[in-house]
């Protein structure tokens, strides 16, 4: 009979994703299905990523969680879903690594913390990374191998979409049960190798209405929300995946934008009306549309979720002009040198007709900071133990600095 193992500990990354087509409606809120299928692409860890260690103990006494080195209550609905979800999974699926036999791992108790390497307070999506993180790490600490869309659909919709990297579909299902309501990978990060993704960080006051409570009230009040679902959608989906299969950018970014613009008019028609879009997103929309008019053709395509961020695609050929525009119009206050982070982008002087052409007076301020990314892969594991955010207790590792930020990524 093979041994129990008395402790067991994991720590994996997951990516940010962003939808071109966008999930918004749920046609059944306990499960977490959605009314529309919708399309996403994954950003590359090296820039944003959530690092999440799970470890397992028979001696731990209670679940707890630690999130951004700070203790939270382990009790959440959705937290305590993804838990029960990957406890049913596991009964099913017992990896080849499993002890077997005598009491099995999931009855002991499991202590997780989680990080960004990105601040929370920017307004970046970080629930589907947190949440795709949570299930995947899960999953290895008690020895599951199987599907994890409906473990990390339960914690937030689009996160199922952070399982997997490069080009990713959730299709909506057609089950009650939800059991095929799943994502599935597309293309690979590799199939498109010159996209580009510029993250804008907008500077705002408010707040934004959280997605799920916004969702829940233009599926309550919004019939522009029910004809995109059931009369726009299925076509879109299609045509996204061909333009992405045909690495066809000036398909991909003119449905982009579209699909971003019919979002937000379906937040206008909620009644009472959502707004998440402030004067900088109108500006950085304009922006967009006044560069690509300039080239003659799509260059550069926008999309916007619940909140003013926006995030910019493009191809690498048109990324150092794209950087400069944004720099000419949304120049920074005061940090100069870290207006761009991430990918190095050459910088390169505007023409007088470019700048002409995008005819917006120039604010300091409003765009914060731009993240330069591209697609990228999807969860990883990390097998070196120094990238634990826990140590060999179980509890919290003292929080000198952000440990997982040195910790390389699996090439
Ligand atoms: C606008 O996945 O955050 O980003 O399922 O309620 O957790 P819940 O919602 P969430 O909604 C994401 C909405 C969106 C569009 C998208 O990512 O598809």
């Amino acid at each position: 009979m093979a041994s129990e193992k008395p402790f067991r500990m994991v720590t994996c990354t997951a990516p940010v994703n962003i939808a071109v087509i966008k999930y918004w409606g749920k046609r059944d809120k306990e499960l977490i299905l959605p009314l529309n299928s919708s399309l996403s692409v994954t950003l590359h860890q090296d820039q944003l990523r959530t690092t999440t260690t799970a470890a397992i103990s028979k001696d731990f006494t209670e679940d707890r969680l630690w999130l951004n080195g700070m203790e939270v209550d382990v009790g959440q609905p959705r937290l305590q879903s993804c838990l029960r979800e990957i406890h049913r999974l596991a009964q099913k699926h017992r990896s080849s690594d499993d002890d077997g036999d005598g009491p099995p791992r999931l009855s002991y108790k499991v202590h997780v913390a989680s990080e960004n390497n990105f601040p929370t307070a920017a307004g970046l999506a970080s629930s589907a990374a947190g949440y795709a993180c949570l299930a995947y790490t899960l999953a290895r600490v008690y020895g599951v191998e199987a599907e994890l869309s409906e473990v990390a659909r339960r914690g937030s919709g689009s996160a199922c979409r952070s399982l997997y990297g490069g080009f990713v579909e959730w299709h909506m299902g057609e089950r009650p049960d939800g059991r095929d309501s799943v994502a599935q990978q597309v293309a690979p990060e590799s199939h498109w190798p010159e996209l580009r993704v510029l993250v804008l960080v907008v500077s705002s006051e408010q707040k934004p209405m959280g997605s799920t409570v916004g969702m829940q009230s233009s599926v309550e009040t919004s019939a522009l929300l029910q004809f995109r679902a059931t009369s726009v959608v299925p076509a879109r989906m299609a045509e996204m995946i061909r333009c992405v299969r045909e690495r066809d950018f000036a398909g991909f970014g003119e449905l982009t934008m579209k699909d971003s613009n019919q979002f937000h008019a379906t937040c206008l028609d909620t009644f009472p009306p959502i707004s998440y879009l402030n004067d900088t997103s109108w500006a950085i929309m304009h922006l967009v549309h006044r560069f690509n008019a300039h080239h003659g053709q799509t260059k550069a395509a926008y999309t916007f979720d619940a909140g003013p961020n926006a995030v910019v695609f493009t191809l690498e050929d048109s990324l150092e002009d794209l950087v400069a525009a944004l720099r000419h119009c949304f120049p920074p206050e005061s940090n100069g040198d870290k207006f761009l982070k991430g990918l190095p982008v050459r910088p390169v002087t505007l023409s007088d007709e470019l700048k002409a052409a995008l005819a917006l007076d120039p604010t300091p301020g409003r765009i914060r900071y731009v993240i330069a990314t591209k697609a990228g892969p999807g969860p990883q594991v990390l097998d070196d133990p120094d990238c634990h955010l826990l140590g060999p207790d179980g509890l919290l590792k003292p929080a000198a600095g952000s440990p997982s930020l040195g910790c390389p990524l699996p090439s």
